[in-house]
């Protein structure tokens, strides 16, 4: 099929990629100029695994161009896929006026009947919105169909994710979309969902939401396994086993980040809000985890009572490991409060953003792990890096002022830690004064 994607951002380039590894001709549009060249060059403009040789092998049999140029895409194409970003707003709702000037751009170039899909994640009622947007627009009821599609990818493992997902969810309204939608993911082999355009919307929020309620719950029980004695890593591997469980997301730590759970479990509150139901257990969730990524400081707090002028170390910016996103990252939340208190901070990621440098000019960037140890007091490992687990343990004693390590996505192994003249703290596994 002939396809467009309008967005080469995290989830527009991946579904460009995967339809086109399928054997579809797929115009992915974006508007950064910077972006178009370089993918068509074949160099990845996202860290992420298995990507360039992907780009590389779709350029190559020619399944996939990027361009700037909205209007030959639109009108060469059978399906038009949305996925443009929907930002965050201040009062939690979400901004889809990126998707409103697609539509609007779209209306333009409608030549004859296409399916437009929305896989940008867009609170519930947005199909009706833009189906309403083209009508006013002008454009003949019979010139479309909009179906939803929401995207449930993982950064860093995205391209694994889009082409093995465990399900694809489809909202629609007319047969001949559904038919379209039923061939255009046939080869991929994945669960399909077909569905009413509102409920896929919502499917998108309340898998988020319960992912991120998910580990703030397991977090809680890891704030309480440290008061108790209790190691959090039995606990959840054994509340796991139990299938309606499962032992996925369960791993404690100083919380979520990223692009998509503190943004969407907003949402979902907002739209819950806006229909007179009460989130009480996202908010929750919610809150949890904006106090779960300030444990570091404040067990700083405790043990230092003064920060003013203490140097720290953070080795991890980004807000996992396998990306170099640092959206939303609790490093982000941590160095910030740090240098509230006057703390001096160095840091350490080999993969994060250089947007980085503009959120926080005046600490300092170091390029390997051990210069951000040197002197300093205390070092808080806030991604889980595999680069940080392996770390041979007997620098720290050598390098840092004081051996004190807060341990934020508990990656170090505890009989290592124990070999140690270290000061450790954990979430949920204990903390370890040697
Ligand atoms: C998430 C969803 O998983 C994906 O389906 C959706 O499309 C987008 O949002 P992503 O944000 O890429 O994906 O990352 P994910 O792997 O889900 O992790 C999110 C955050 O939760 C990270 O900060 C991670 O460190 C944290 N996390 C995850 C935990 O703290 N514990 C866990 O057990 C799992």
């Amino acid at each position: 099929m002939n396809i467009c994607v309008i967005g080469a951002g995290y989830v527009g380039l991946i579904t460009s990629l995967g339809f086109a590894k399928h054997g579809n001709k797929v115009i992915c549009v974006e508007k950064d100029i910077e972006k178009v060249e370089k993918l068509n060059k074949g160099i990845p403009t996202i860290f992420e695994e298995n990507l360039e040789e992907l780009l590389n092998e779709c350029l190559i049999s020619n399944h996939i161009f990027f361009t700037k140029d909205i209007h030959h895409a639109v009108k060469s194409s059978d399906v038009i896929f949305i996925a443009v970003g929907t930002p965050e707003m201040d009062n939690w709702d979400v901004n889809i006026s990126q998707v409103t000037e697609v539509v609007n751009q779209i209306s333009y170039y409608l030549n004859e009947y296409k399916v437009i899909v929305n896989k940008s994640t867009v609170p519930v009622g947005t199909q009706k919105y833009v189906e309403k947007l083209l009508l006013e627009n002008g454009i003949s009821r019979d010139k479309f169909d909009i179906i939803s599609n929401p995207e449930f990818l993982r950064e860093g493992k995205a391209v694994h994710d889009f082409l093995n997902g465990d399900r694809i969810v489809v909202g629609y309204d007319s047969e001949k979309s559904k038919e379209i939608m039923e061939k255009l993911y046939e080869p991929f082999n994945i669960k399909l969902v077909f569905t009413q355009p509102e409920a896929a919307e919502l499917i998108k929020y309340a898998s988020n939401a319960f992912l991120a309620t998910k580990i703030s719950f397991i977090n809680e029980i890891a704030n309480l396994c440290n008061k108790v004695g209790a190691d959090v890593e039995t606990v959840a591997y054994a509340m796991g086993l139990d299938k309606r469980i499962s032992p996925e997301f369960m791993k404690a730590g100083i919380g979520f980040g990223g692009s998509c759970f503190p943004k969407d479990t907003k949402a979902l509150v907002r739209i819950g809000e806006k229909n007179g139901c009460d989130f009480k257990i996202v908010r929750s969730a919610i809150e949890v985890n904006e106090e779960q990524r300030l444990v570091p400081v404040r067990i700083l707090l405790e043990k230092f009572k003064e920060l003013k002028g203490k140097a720290m170390t953070i080795l991890g910016l980004t807000f996992k490991s396998g990306t170099n996103d640092i959206r939303e990252s609790p490093s982000l939340f941590i160095i910030k409060e740090l240098l509230r208190h006057g703390a001096i901070i160095k840091a350490y990621d080999s993969k994060a953003s250089n947007e980085i440098k503009s959120i926080f000019p005046d600490i300092t960037y170091c390029n390997n792990i051990i210069d951000s140890l040197v002197d300093s007091h205390c070092v808080i490992i806030c991604t889980d890096w595999e680069e940080f687990s392996a770390l041979d343990l007997s620098v720290l004693e050598e390098k840092m002022k004081s051996p004190i390590v807060i341990d934020g996505r508990n990656v170090l192994s505890l009989e290592e830690v124990k070999k140690y003249n270290l000061e450790y703290y954990s979430i949920g596994r204990g903390n370890y004064i040697n």
